[in-house]
């Protein structure tokens, strides 16, 4: 042993020693190694590798990330005649109540029809009205100011002021209200606000809106709002938002997803009934199972952008439905090709265009920065070959894109055959763990010469409603892969990224974060994907992991401009895994570093509502000697070690 190598095992025992005092040997016989080389980059980290994928799935946005508190809002599906049974007639005075929809008027053509409510016997004392129960309980917090307003006009015996009160379900209690003005001959938009005083914390409550004098009025369009992500009328949620931000996201992909796509041809994601006021968006069938109220439409999602900081991955319906129908490539795709154009124009162009003006009119000026744009979702389920191909779907909307805006980049759902190539590749990876740790390395192995990759949609299924720490062990196995491979795979997103957690509003099993009316949680893979991305770096280093057990994975990357080292360590054993890092092509190594750890004794640990911070990262400073780092890190653990060096 050379004097060099004694001095540098002293000064790892010496680092080792007090920080660990469960150290184990390692999983595998030899001494695992990372050695790292710092003055060889191999290539740039992708600076929008981590982003976000979105969809209306699991109550996303209704019941979700969109702050409205009142569930189907506009109380009828007008393409099923059906009236939407989440209302109910209150029972204090039933007996002089009906209601009915009238398929006739409406405060808009785009909500052509309203509720009719009547009253036989209503008076102050013994009110009567409608009861709708929010997004699985309406969320009261003391103090708190809510914003409403509704559609109203007089049918007939006029029975006054409407009331809108927030009304607990077990006491009755009214906890905040607000009356509107009585109806007027014509359909008009009445504003009110609520206030809460100090009462308790609570989801279990209801939005009452009733009427206290007999008569008749008609009814559409009454939302509700709490105080919403900087306060922003029509906004977000804000616990929501602020878990989303520390992901530290770079794009977003929207709008789907199968959302994009609907079930049917005629459930498209018509992107033009999603823009303007409330009043001029008519809903739509979501093809997971509920009527989207697109409340959250095409501008609040560039909204969204906006405020998190992320270039928006707009993805244009491509003519292919989830039934298995298509669009005929040709004329008949012509008009969607037509719409995709259009909508690039809402977002991209100036208000001297026909789209950026409308935009300008809806509230925002100034156009959006667009890079990105998606042609279709998974459009290799499409057996009949329409997509791909010279004459297929994919070349029509290409062609025509490329020729109005050539500075776009656009994305393919599926390999294309022929010359009409896509820029990026979205690819989707739903896997168990085992195939994971299997597949970690998957990208070091596919061809450079190829378009870039997106990995649009990735989980690793395992825990329901949320990921279990198996599952974020498992995606961080994933992710190391991902960043190795950046120079390749540009962009990747989990999916699906929100669930309520209420047993009959999720249609998806693995979610990255849960919540319910008034709380929410992030699950060990979100935590992973926190550190992740929190800690990218902007080059990756030639490293080489030897001797190390089967489940444990790296990633290295630098911060050429800060002189950081970010050195990713997945331990998915059920052992702890000693590692001496070697950093060689460095002429000074801090002594010092920050160890961020997340780790849980079960893969089955997990975080919930009741319980949300189970298994969330820990930081802590670190000290060592010489340019050798050694670490046990710990059974079942994603660890990034920070230091800095020249
Ligand atoms: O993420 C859930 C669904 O999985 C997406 O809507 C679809 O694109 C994929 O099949």
């Amino acid at each position: 042993m050379s004097a060099q190598q004694i001095r540098r095992a002293a000064v790892a025992l010496v680092w080792v020693l007090p920080l660990l005092a469960s150290t184990v040997p390692s999983a595998a016989g030899a001494q695992a190694t990372l050695t790292i080389e710092y003055d060889r980059p191999l290539h740039a980290v992708s600076p929008t590798l981590y982003g976000l994928m979105t969809e209306e799935i699991n109550h996303a946005y209704d019941g979700g990330l969109y702050a409205e508190l009142i569930r189907d809002r506009v109380f009828y599906r007008r393409e099923h005649h059906e009236f939407i049974k989440i209302w109910s007639l209150d029972q204090n005075a039933e007996d002089g109540m009906s209601w009915a929809i009238d398929d006739a008027t409406g405060p808009s053509s785009a909500l052509p029809y309203s509720l009719r409510l009547t009253a036989a016997k209503a008076s102050p004392r013994d009110p009567g009205g409608i009861d709708n129960p929010g997004y699985w309980g309406v969320p009261v917090w003391p103090h708190t100011t809510y914003h409403a307003s509704i559609y109203l006009k007089a049918d007939g015996r006029n029975p006054g002021p409407v009331t809108l009160a927030i009304v607990n379900d077990h006491s009755g209690k009214v906890l905040a209200q607000a009356s509107f003005p009585a109806a007027g001959a014509h359909w008009k938009r009445y504003t009110a606000t609520l206030r809460t005083g100090a009462v308790r914390e609570s989801e279990d409550n209801c939005v009452r809106i009733t009427i206290s004098h007999p008569g008749s009025l008609l009814m559409n369009l009454p939302p509700l709002f709490p105080p919403t992500y900087d306060g922003q009328p029509n906004g977000d949620r804000i616990d929501l938002m602020d878990k989303l931000a520390a992901l530290h996201p770079k794009f977003l992909r929207f709008p789907g997803g199968n959302f994009l796509e609907g079930n049917t041809l005629a459930d498209w994601y018509d992107w033009k009934l999603t823009i303007g006021p409330l009043v001029d968006r008519p809903t739509h069938p979501s093809p997971w199972g509920y009527q989207s109220s697109d409340g959250l439409g095409l501008l609040e999602f560039l909204q969204w952008c906006q405020d998190l900081h992320m270039q928006p991955v707009l993805a244009v319906y491509a003519g292919y439905a989830l039934d298995g129908m298509h669009i005929q490539p040709g004329p008949q795709l012509d008009p969607y090709v037509k719409d995709a154009l259009e909508e690039i124009q809402y977002v991209t162009g100036s208000p001297s265009t026909k789209w950026g003006a409308v935009r300008a009119r809806d509230g925002h000026p100034a156009p959006f920065a667009l890079k990105y744009v998606e042609i279709g979702n998974e459009d290799f389920f499409d057996k009949s070959g329409s997509y791909g191909g010279d004459h297929g779907r994919f070349a029509q909307f290409a062609r025509a894109i490329r020729k109005a805006y050539p500075q776009l980049k656009l994305i393919a759902t599926m390999p294309i055959k022929g010359d009409v190539q896509p820029d990026v590749i979205d690819d989707h990876f739903y896997k168990s763990p085992r195939v994971f740790f299997k597949e970690a390395d998957y990208f070091d192995h596919v061809s450079r010469t190829g378009p870039k990759i997106f990995v649009g949609e990735w989980a690793t299924i395992q825990g329901t409603p949320t990921p279990d720490f198996g599952a974020a062990l498992s995606d961080a196995a994933w992710m190391t892969g991902l960043e190795r491979n950046s120079d390749l795979v540009i962009m990747a997103s989990y999916a699906p990224l929100l669930v309520n957690v209420n047993p009959l509003a999720a249609q998806w099993g693995t979610n990255l974060i849960g919540y319910d009316a008034l709380h929410s949680f992030g699950s060990p893979s979100y935590y992973a994907q926190v550190m992740f991305s929190r800690y990218l770096g902007t080059q990756v280093l030639d490293a080489k992991l030897q001797h190390a057990g089967p489940l444990c994975f790296e990633s290295v990357t630098r911060d050429a401009a800060t002189h950081t080292l970010y050195v990713k360590i997945v331990n998915a054993a059920p052992q702890p895994q000693a590692l001496t890092v070697h950093i060689e092509g460095a002429s000074d190594v801090a002594q010092a570093g920050t160890l961020v750890t997340l780790r849980a004794d079960s893969t089955h640990a997990r975080n919930s509502l009741a319980h949300p911070h189970r298994v969330v990262p820990h930081t802590q400073s670190v000290h060592w000697f010489g340019k050798d780092v050694r670490h046990v890190f710990p059974a079942y653990s994603i660890s990034v070690l920070k230091m800095h060096v020249r």
